[in-house]
């Protein structure tokens, strides 16, 4: 059984295909009754929009059904302890995607549950919005070998997920955030060492890191649970807004993206969020056929291209 609590969790020849099988499942119309019968449990402690109705209109497309509790009517972690939540939900459900504040929390119910666990956004990463986005990247980019993402802002779960596929995938990462706000010493280290022709690129200049940019990619600079920082955030991250000026600075073909929401007008603009350039609504309509897939290919409901094998063995092994 897989789990999807981070981008690494996958092998690159996985995420391509989860990227491929995505914008094929994408193209036809028809409705799809292939998980009948098939319930996803969500608990989420933080709020959300798109990832929570992504799975929802997700699973119903797809035939099945979702019972979504918030971490607060569950007590998570303060009923009963994270495995006995695990084990008991998987009683009911055949997936979990989770919405937490500790990293550690999604990490503790894989190890408990009994169906697969997907990370809907904890303070370390955000799987699921980098997915759909390398969906959104392919379909306006193709082939994405070689190409730069630039991203503008916190080392922050978006970051780190978007960093790890840009590794897998051979695109380069360009950095701008201030020296005092990039990832935990050896992040870049750990990602080269498994995949050594990683390009991982820190700027302390937004104009430096976009000048060659296909993709300008930025998000809030204050995460949800880092509301006290506010403040000292704003003061940290003020050279670092997409605005037109930078934009003037990057091709004129450069795409910008943001997994929303924003926070206008502090690390971006409304000028650039409405602009021409702006895919943010391509990436928000992509989080849905991606997640579809990502149920399906670990509800073992679909292969993978490339020979990528299916999550689970299909032999049971003989008493
Ligand atoms: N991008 C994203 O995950 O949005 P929500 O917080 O609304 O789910
Ligand atoms: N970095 C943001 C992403 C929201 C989808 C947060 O964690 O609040």
């Amino acid at each position: 059984m897989r789990h999807m609590l981070s981008l690494a969790d996958l092998s690159p020849q996985e995420l391509r295909g989860l990227v491929l099988t995505t914008m094929r499942r994408k193209k036809r119309k028809t409705a799809s009754t292939v998980l009948r019968g098939t319930i996803l449990g969500m608990i989420f402690e933080k709020p959300s929009l798109r990832t929570r109705v992504s799975f929802e209109a997700g699973m119903a497309r797809l035939g099945g059904t979702s019972i979504f509790l918030t971490g607060q009517e569950v007590g998570l972690g303060v009923r009963e302890s994270l495995a006995d939540c695990a084990r008991t939900l998987s009683e009911y459900v055949q997936a979990i995607v989770l919405r937490v504040y500790r990293h550690e929390t999604v990490e503790t119910f894989a190890r408990f549950a009994r169906v697969p666990v997907i990370n809907g956004l904890s303070d370390r990463e955000h799987p699921c919005q980098a997915l759909g986005d390398f969906v959104t990247m392919q379909e306006l980019l193709g082939d994405l070998t070689g190409r730069t993402l630039a991203f503008v802002g916190d080392s922050n779960n978006i970051a780190r997920s978007l960093a790890i596929g840009c590794a897998m995938l051979g695109m380069r990462w360009h950095h701008a955030c201030p020296p005092a706000y990039r990832f935990e010493p050896g992040f870049f280290a750990e990602l080269r060492a498994r995949l050594p022709q990683a390009v991982l690129q820190y700027f302390d200049d937004p104009a430096e890191a976009v000048r060659h940019a296909d993709i300008i990619y930025t998000d809030v600079w204050t995460s949800m649970g880092q509301e006290k920082e506010q403040v000292q955030r704003q003061k940290a991250f003020a050279h670092y807004r997409v605005d037109s000026e930078l934009l003037r600075q990057a091709r004129p073909e450069v795409r910008v993206m943001h997994c929303l929401p924003a926070h206008r007008g502090e690390e971006i603009t409304d000028e650039v969020l409405d602009g021409p350039q702006s895919v943010v609504f391509h990436q928000a309509a992509n989080r849905m056929y991606a997640q579809e897939t990502l149920l399906l290919w670990l509800l073992n409901k679909v292969r993978l291209p490339g020979g990528s094998p299916s999550p689970r063995p299909t032999r049971r092994r003989s008493r």
